[in-house]
């Protein structure tokens, strides 16, 4: 058994402990906002946050959750309230097939937590490494770009 915060409730799963937490997610919990793309750390369709850091999820086992801090594309924003990045990404019309794009966005949120002003080379060498088979990168860069503008405004 594993209990772990999940966008902001208490959760508790009984699950093989080397089942990774993408699977914990979408299989146990029913959260399905989180996508599998390769399972092999390569492509970020997959990424959450764990104690805050936007981590690959399908490189998580269940034996790492007990007491972490998970968030999910589900629990990042509201449809009221969105986080900036998904804002952002709805202000550009980021998406294409869609299916890369909530690893994208909580890359992006995660990124900008820590680097709030960043420069193009900095988003692009970042951001590299959550693949769009769309090729959506030139607006996932002006998404990441208006998310940090609305980030730095005074709230
Ligand atoms: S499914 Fe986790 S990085 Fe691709
Ligand atoms: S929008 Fe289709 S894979 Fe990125």
């Amino acid at each position: 058994m594993v209990s772990f915060k999940l966008n902001g409730a208490a959760v508790q799963v009984e699950v093989p402990e080397r089942m990774p937490l993408l699977w914990v997610l979408r299989d146990e919990l029913g959260l399905t906002g989180t996508k599998y793309g390769c399972g092999i750390a390569q492509c970020g369709a997959c990424t959450v946050f764990y104690n805050g850091q936007a981590v690959r999820s399908c490189q998580i086992p269940a034996s790492m959750l007990d007491g972490a801090e998970i968030t999910t594309i589900e629990g990042l924003g509201t449809p009221e309230q969105p986080h900036p990045a998904q804002a952002a990404w709805i202000e550009h019309q980021v998406a294409q097939c869609g299916y890369c794009q909530s690893g994208q966005i909580m890359a992006a949120a995660g990124f900008l937590a820590m680097y709030p002003n960043p420069s193009d080379e900095q988003i692009d060498q970042v951001m590299s490494g959550n693949l769009c088979r769309c090729g959506t990168y030139p607006r996932i860069r002006e998404a990441v770009k208006s998310a940090a503008v609305k980030l730095r405004e005074p709230s």
